[in-house]
C-alpha cells in the first residue's frame, strides 16, 4: 500500500492539486530565478523558448530580452494562475495563435519592443481577464478588430511607436472596458480610411492621453495637422455604404456591358461588312471611269475639266 501510495497516488495528487505555495514541490528552471512570492525572473537570459516552467502557481513570469522569435502553441499553457507576462524585447517575430492558451487569469501582457508586423485572429482570445496590454515598439502597419478584440476587460492598450496608418473603429468597439489608449508615433494617414478612428477621438478624447499632438502624416495637404482637429465635415467626400440600388447597379453591370460589347461587335462588323461592299463596287466603278482618261487627256487640259478630275481623285482613296 505504501509502495502504490508513493509511486502512483502521490505523484497523481500532485498533478491533479499542486501545491498552493510556489517552490516548495517544484523545481525552479536553472536559468531563472523564482522567488517566493509566485515571481520567475528569467529576464536576459539569451533564452531562445520558454522555458519548461513545472510550477504552475507562479503568478509572474519574466522573460523580457531573450532571443524568442516565435512564440509556439501552448508556449504557457499550464500557467492557469499566471497574472503578468513580459516578453519585451525579444525580436518577437511570430506568435502562434494558440501560443497563449490557458492563461484564463492573465491581467496584464507586455509584447513591447519586439517587431511584429502582424497578429493571427483570436490570438487574445483566450485572455478573457486581460487588463494591460503592451504592443508598443513593433511593426504594425494595420491592426484587424479580429487581431486584439473582443478583450471585454481590457483597460489599457498602448500602441505606440508602431507603423499604423489607418485604424478601423472595429478595432475599439470590441475594447468595451477600454480607458486609455496610447496612440503615439505612427504614421497616420489622415484620409478617408481614418475617419473613423477621429470619429471615435472626438468622442473619447480623454482616453488617449496627448490626443491634441497626433499628427497626420499626410495626405499633404493635411501633413502635421492634428487629428483631433479634423472635423466630421471634412470626410463628407468619403464613399457612404453601398444602397441596394448600388448593389443592383454593380450586379448588372457585368451582363450588360457584356451584352453591349457584343452589339458594339455586330455594329462595327456590319459596318465594316457594308463599306467592304461599297468600296468594292465603287472600284469596279471607278475602273469603268478610269479607262477614258489617258484618252482625254491629249485632247482636253485636265485642269480645267473638273468632271474627269473627279473620279480620278475619290478613286485614289
Ligand atoms: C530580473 O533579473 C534581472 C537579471 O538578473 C535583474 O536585472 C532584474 O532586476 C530582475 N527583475 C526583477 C523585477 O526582479
Amino acid at each position: 500500500m505504501t509502495f502504490f501510495f508513493s509511486f502512483f497516488l502521490l505523484p497523481l495528487m500532485l498533478i491533479l492539486c499542486p501545491p498552493s505555495t510556489p517552490g516548495s514541490a517544484w523545481s525552479c528552471p536553472s536559468e531563472c530565478v523564482c522567488r517566493q512570492d509566485g515571481q520567475v525572473n528569467c529576464s536576459g537570459r539569451a533564452l531562445h523558448s520558454v522555458p519548461r516552467i513545472l510550477d504552475p502557481s507562479i503568478q509572474v513570469l519574466l522573460l523580457d530580452h531573450n532571443h524568442m522569435d516565435f512564440l509556439p502553441p501552448g508556449a504557457f499553457t499550464l500557467l492557469s494562475r499566471l497574472l503578468s507576462l513580459e516578453l519585451q524585447a525579444n525580436g518577437l517575430q511570430r506568435i502562434h495563435v494558440h501560443a497563449f492558451w490557458g492563461l484564463r487569469v492573465l491581467k496584464s501582457l507586455d509584447l513591447s519592443a519586439n517587431t511584429l508586423q502582424a497578429l493571427e485572429p483570436g490570438t487574445f482570445q483566450p485572455l478573457q481577464a486581460l487588463h494591460t496590454l503592451s504592443l508598443a515598439g513593433n511593426r504594425l502597419m494595420r491592426l484587424e478588430p479580429t487581431w486584439l478584440g473582443p478583450l471585454p476587460l481590457l483597460q489599457s492598450l498602448n500602441l505606440q511607436d508602431n507603423l499604423l496608418s489607418s485604424m478601423g473603429s472595429g478595432v475599439l468597439d470590441r475594447l468595451p472596458a477600454l480607458l486609455v489608449l496610447n496612440l503615439h508615433g505612427n504614421p497616420w494617414v489622415c484620409d478617408c480610411t481614418i475617419s473613423s478612428l477621429c470619429r471615435w477621438l472626438h468622442r473619447h478624447t480623454h482616453l488617449v492621453p496627448g490626443a491634441e499632438s497626433l499628427l497626420c502624416v499626410s495626405p499633404d495637404r493635411l501633413t502635421l495637422r492634428p487629428m483631433a482637429a479634423i472635423t466630421e465635415a471634412s470626410f463628407n467626400y468619403c464613399a457612404q455604404p453601398l444602397t441596394p440600388w448600388d448593389l443592383v447597379v454593380i450586379t448588372m453591370l457585368g451582363p450588360v456591358s457584356f451584352l453591349a460589347s457584343l452589339a458594339g461587335c455586330f455594329i462595327f462588323g456590319s459596318l465594316i461588312t457594308t463599306f467592304q461592299a461599297r468600296r468594292k463596287n465603287r472600284s469596279v466603278w471607278c475602273h469603268q471611269v478610269k479607262r477614258p482618261i489617258p484618252q482625254t487627256l491629249g485632247l482636253v487640259d485636265p485642269p480645267k475639266n473638273p468632271t474627269t478630275n473627279f473620279p480620278t481623285l475619290s478613286c485614289s482613296l
